[in-house]
């Protein structure tokens, strides 16, 4: 892909030097808006849904996406999904309640949760939610929950861990024998025949191994590793699974030079044998389950910001905004790439080098090192790209800065999804003992 087919697989593209995003004038956004701001593209969401929905369509017919809710948790886009179709994997109950709130019925939401606790158990059996469990050791701990509301044992599932793991960072591979989630393949069945024991009837089984993985070759070993499970679960159990779930991980090109993951060949690794296994009556006809994140929503967002100050030190060139790691933590906590742009080009501006830098107080609040940008000027503003997921949701108010807010786009309409926190939003939650509010005399 060239560099415009790249920004154009984005939705985005320069008219008269003007970067447009779904059609719209960026310029014209973060004069109305102010900076820094979150623009999220209904399109695009919808755009990559289908394209998963399509290709998991034409290989198996009995499937779901659920996509993951920790990736963007805002409303608008949760009532996106949903118009599609979508099912939700939840990571948290505070992720279950969002869901729940945008109007999505209990049963279309799975519970990946790790380290639950009884209070994590009692809200999702309470609200009738699939518990995919992470540990042996809390099979008994949610039986005796379910008996304490007296509700019916009936579907469960575990988390497998294939020890193969892949992903962009260390942090985000999420499998392998010192990696903390799921249970290994010697305690499956185990497991499994402990639920059946324990009066569950109905099994699921998951595997998620890692996020941000760009190349469909990394899902060939964890794949056939979990196919092996499966059948030997199916052979000596004699358990025929309601799901399989395949869990996420599918990357996006951040970089200018990297191709798309290769969906038909994503397709081929992860699911042909899975396939031939159903056909050959192995393992009865479960469904089919993904939970992609990033692949849905990391292309729907663009993140708004205004250079306030250029400094040249005399060794280094730098671009100071208004997002800083608080905004967007990404390139700060796993040296994320996020392509970064201009929202006007003026004519023949000569390129220089710049360190784009937040406005937080740690050396680390580096956007993007070294970035090749035509020469900047304060007031300029710049669009970092693919922010749409584990961008928002890993904001913070570092620094006491309120976070941004989010703005929908779709077919000339903009819509503020989320307003920008304020600075009583910073304190609201908080009590000052009865012994502090006392005026007193500042001492010396
Ligand atoms: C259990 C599980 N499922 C799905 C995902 C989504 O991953 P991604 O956004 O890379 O598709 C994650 C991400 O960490 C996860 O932990």
């Amino acid at each position: 892909m060239d560099y415009f087919e790249w920004l154009s697989y984005k939705d985005l593209e320069y008219r008269d030097g003007i970067l447009y995003f779904a059609n719209m004038n960026t310029i014209e956004i973060a004069e109305k808006y102010g900076t820094p701001i979150y623009i999220i593209n209904e399109k695009m969401i919808r755009k990559r849904y289908r394209e998963l929905k399509d290709m998991l369509n034409s290989v198996y017919k009995k499937n779901r996406i659920h996509f993951a809710v920790k990736s963007n948790t805002n409303l608008a886009v949760l009532k996106i999904l949903s118009s599609e179709g979508s099912f939700f994997d939840c990571s948290s109950t505070g992720e279950i309640y969002t869901c729940l709130k945008s109007g999505i019925p209990s049963d279309r939401i799975i519970y990946t949760g790790n380290m639950f606790t009884d209070n994590d158990f009692e809200f999702a059996v309470k609200q009738d939610i699939l518990v995919n469990l992470d540990s042996y050791s809390q099979l008994e701990r949610l039986t005796k929950i379910y008996d304490k509301i007296e509700k019916k044992k009936n579907l469960i599932s575990f988390r497998f861990n294939p020890e193969f793991g892949a992903g962009h960072h260390p942090y985000t591979i999420t499998a392998g024998k010192e990696i903390k989630f799921g249970i290994l393949e010697h305690q499956v069945i185990k497991a499994y025949s402990k639920a059946k024991e324990l009066g569950f009837t109905k099994f699921g089984i998951h595997q998620h191994i890692g996020s941000g993985i760009i190349k469909a070759n990394d899902y060939e070993m964890p794949a056939q590793k979990f196919l092996n499970i499966i059948e030997k679960i199916a052979e000596e159990l004699g358990i025929q699974f309601e799901f399989v779930d395949f869990g996420g991980g599918l990357g996006i090109p951040y970089y200018p030079e990297t191709d798309p993951l290769d969906l038909n060949r994503y397709s081929d690794i992860v699911f042909k044998r899975f396939k031939e296994s159903v056909e050959n009556g192995e393992i009865g006809e479960p469904y089919l389950f993904i939970e992609p994140g990033r692949y849905i929503s990391a292309e729907s967002s663009i993140l708004l910001t205004q250079v306030n100050t250029i400094k040249d030190n005399g060794f280094k060139l730098f671009a100071g905004i208004d997002a800083g790691f608080n905004t967007l933590l990404r390139p700060t906590l796993y040296g994320s790439y996020h392509h970064i742009i201009v929202c006007e080009k003026r004519g023949k501006q000569e390129d220089l080098k710049y360190d784009v830098v937040g406005p937080i107080c740690e050396s680390g609040d580096v956007l993007g090192k070294e970035r090749v940008l035509p020469k900047l000027s304060e007031g300029d503003y710049l669009a970092i790209l693919d922010v749409g997921a584990y961008g928002f949701t890993m904001s913070s108010s570092y620094n006491s800065r309120p976070r941004a807010a989010e703005l929908l786009i779709n077919d000339g309409n903009i819509y503020k999804i989320r307003n920008e926190e304020t600075f009583d939003d910073l304190v609201k939650a908080q009590i000052i003992p009865k012994h502090l509010k006392e005026k007193k005399s500042y001492r010396g």
